[in-house]
């Protein structure tokens, strides 16, 4: 792949994991750079087997597949993080949670739980190996690697590489947010779309997994299509957010995310300038995660909160406990 983009695994300097207030801006501007470097180097070996995946196994409903290579990336990135920061903790939607932080050694705990949060002043990774997984087991664009980075509770970092369409989106908490391209030089700073009225607004949502909650889904998303422009679903949540950066779409809203689906999307969209929330003042996260800017954003959270049903069937599971300030 010409450019940048997907460059090979070059070494990371090792870093100690023990994070004190005052360098947090330098620590998060090293994150973002080693989960860049680790989010194309696990988008290039996705590429490598595009088109060739098997299923192994749905999770929640038939819908919810995962594929070996999901397994394969989070190994790749959990590996690579850990061996240029050993004594963070990981997060993955395969794994689960890997260690505790500096101050907790190793511990596993499989399957994809959320695991809680490590100490404050440690370093805690949120992986979500392919994000769109359908995308990617049906060959369409969207889909992509989304690595953050968590500092007592807080994303202070993220990438989000989605290899198809040759873009890598990074976030630095106070740092900005920025896209980089095998199709142009250097790397572009963005700014959400300001200034856009509901009723002319591109909106981007999308659906979970389970049968209850989609039809559920479907009742709002009916609400809400004759209000605005129109209504976009890319079928991967990172996506979706880093469209909101750029001005790819005006605003976006999904509920049934996780925290590894939000998490480096939600900088990134909050960098270039997006509000990210819930309903009624909640965090954005498995209830309810809006992202557009401030006015935009109130508009949409008034029309959805109207239409807001209470949250049907099964769906929670301890990764939908983590919020997104913001
Ligand atoms: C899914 C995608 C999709 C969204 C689902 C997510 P996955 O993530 O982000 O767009 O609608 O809610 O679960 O399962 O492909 O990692």
């Amino acid at each position: 792949m010409p450019g940048r983009l997907l460059r090979p695994w070059a070494a990371v300097t090792l870093v100690t994991s023990a994070v004190s207030p005052a360098s947090q801006p330098a620590l998060a501007a090293e994150l973002a750079t080693l989960a860049s470097r680790v989010a194309e180097e696990a988008a290039e070996l996705l590429m490598s087997r595009r088109g060739k995946v098997g299923l192994v196994r749905t999770k929640s409903s038939p819908t919810d597949v995962v594929t070996e290579m999901d397994r394969a990336a989070e190994d790749l990135i959990r590996n690579r993080l850990l061996a240029a920061r050993p004594g963070d903790a990981f997060l993955g939607e395969e794994g689960g949670q890997y260690g505790s932080g500096a101050a907790g050694g190793l511990a596993s705990t499989a399957g994809g739980s959320g695991g809680s949060s490590p100490l404050a002043g440690t370093v805690r990774w949120v992986v979500d190996p392919i994000d769109g997984t359908v995308n990617y087991l049906y060959g369409l664009p969207d889909w992509g690697v989304s690595i953050a980075a968590e500092v007592a509770g807080e994303i202070v970092a993220g990438a989000v590489c989605l290899p198809v369409r040759r873009v890598l989106f990074t976030g630095v908490s106070g740092g900005g947010a920025w896209l980089e391209s095998s199709w142009q030089a250097g790397r572009l700073r963005l700014s959400c779309n300001a200034g856009v009225p509901l009723a002319e607004a591109l909106v981007a949502t999308g659906f979970a997994y389970g049968a209850a909650q989609r039809a559920s889904q479907g009742r709002v998303v009916a609400g809400v299509l004759p209000r605005v422009r129109d209504i976009r679903r890319s079928g991967s949540a990172a996506s979706d957010l880093c469209s909101v950066a750029a001005g790819h779409v005006d605003a976006y809203y999904e509920r049934g995310l996780k925290y590894w689906d939000l998490a480096a999307g939600g900088l990134i969209a909050r960098e270039a300038g997006a509000l990210t929330g819930g309903l009624r003042g909640e965090a954005a996260g498995a209830a309810m995660t809006i992202a557009a800017s401030p006015a935009l954003f109130t508009a949409l959270h008034d029309l959805l909160a109207g239409l807001d049903e209470p949250e049907a069937g099964p769906g929670s599971s301890p990764g939908d406990s983590h919020q997104v300030a913001g």
